[in-house]
């Protein structure tokens, strides 16, 4: 047996709001179409958060659901970090609110926002705790009510984005879990997908297009997705000595099943070995690769002992991925 603590998902949860939009229904008041939506992004349908239902509301249910499969108490947690771009305010942190809802007062508790990318980052300070000893049980989530900052006159961000939440439940192990993460960032790109207004610069700045509304290049943020996160996986099976063809499931970000495909033949992965959510949930930002881990451990997809590739591309720009035995 060796020495080294690795952080092991001992649970996952997630949650959906109840209503549902489906293409059509978007097509209704925007000028797109099913036909156009599914062609170009996979997506069929998405989540919308209900009036008064914030994104600590979404990453409560999913908590509660990883806490009850890992076992665990929220009394239990050292450590809570929520993966966000959309908090329910600018502070405290989501995952102070989520804290105190849970009833687990005392330990840290912090908001990582790295866009679409938010659970994989989350995810790897995470690892980085528990590895360290400095943590045992650590409750990681990715929650987001995207569409609460979209601007539903502009069909070319509006129909690719829902709400939702995934966590997971850290504990260390001995055996195995995450066994590497890779983190990336280019803040040199922020202006291809961003949404350019906040406290310091003002929430109304003089400039065309201002608001509180994402805005995104969508061909060029397409471009640079497929390259990072081409590099990425090569990067992670190179950090562990693998092959492609190690791999048991990749459970890569939501946002394009189109993108999706790409990573797949990259990593010469059928797409049987793919979760994919995208068409019934859209881009659900930080919720994503959680929401996705969650349904398929839940259906029985991904059982003990697999390989895992997670991966993650967003706002940022930001990249990642994690590598582990689930
Ligand atoms: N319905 C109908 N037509 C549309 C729509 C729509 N909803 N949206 C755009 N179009 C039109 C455009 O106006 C354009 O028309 P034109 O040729 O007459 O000018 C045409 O369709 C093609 O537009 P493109 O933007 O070139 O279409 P593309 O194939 O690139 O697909 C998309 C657009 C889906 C946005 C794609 O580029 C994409 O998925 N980009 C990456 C998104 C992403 O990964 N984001 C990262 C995470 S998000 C985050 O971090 C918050």
């Amino acid at each position: 047996m060796s020495d080294r603590i690795y952080a092991r998902i001992a649970g996952t949860g997630s949650y959906l709001p109840e209503k549902i939009l489906t293409n059509d229904d978007l097509a209704q008041f925007v000028d797109t179409s099913d036909e156009w939506i599914q062609a170009r992004t996979g997506i069929r349908q998405r989540h919308v958060a209900a009036e008064g239902e914030t994104t600590c509301d979404l990453a409560y249910q999913a908590s509660l659901r990883a806490l009850e499969a890992a076992g665990v108490a929220a009394s239990e947690l050292d450590l809570i970090i929520v993966g966000t771009t959309t908090p329910d305010l600018i502070f405290p942190s989501t995952a102070c609110l989520l804290q105190h809802r849970l009833g687990a007062e005392g330990c840290p508790a912090f908001d990582v926002n790295a866009a679409c990318s938010g659970f994989v980052y989350a995810l790897t300070v995470a690892d980085k705790f528990v590895r360290s000893g400095a943590a045992k049980n650590v409750l990681v989530v990715g929650a987001e009510t995207l569409t609460r900052m979209l601007d539903w006159n502009d069909r070319t961000t509006c129909v690719l984005f829902g709400d939702g939440a995934g966590a997971v439940v850290l504990k260390p192990d001995t055996e195995t879990g995450i066994l590497s993460t890779h983190l990336h960032a280019d803040g040199g790109k922020k202006e291809l997908l961003w949404n350019p207004v906040g406290v310091s610069v003002g929430f109304r700045p003089e400039e065309k297009n201002a608001g509180v509304r994402v805005l995104m290049a969508g061909s060029d943020v397409f471009k640079h997705a497929v390259k990072a996160l081409d590099s990425v996986v090569d990067e992670t099976l190179e950090a562990n000595g693998l092959d492609r063809h190690d791999l048991d499931w990749l459970i890569p970000h939501q946002a394009n099943l189109r993108i999706i495909d790409a990573t797949a033949k990259r990593l010469e992965m059928p797409m049987e070995r793919v979760i994919v959510t995208v068409d019934r949930h859209g881009n659900t930002s930080s919720g994503s690769v959680p929401l996705a881990l969650d349904e398929a451990v839940r259906s029985g997809r991904v059982q003990r002992g697999q390989l895992l590739l997670l991966e993650a591309f967003g706002g940022g720009f930001t990249w990642g991925s994690a590598l582990l035995r689930y």
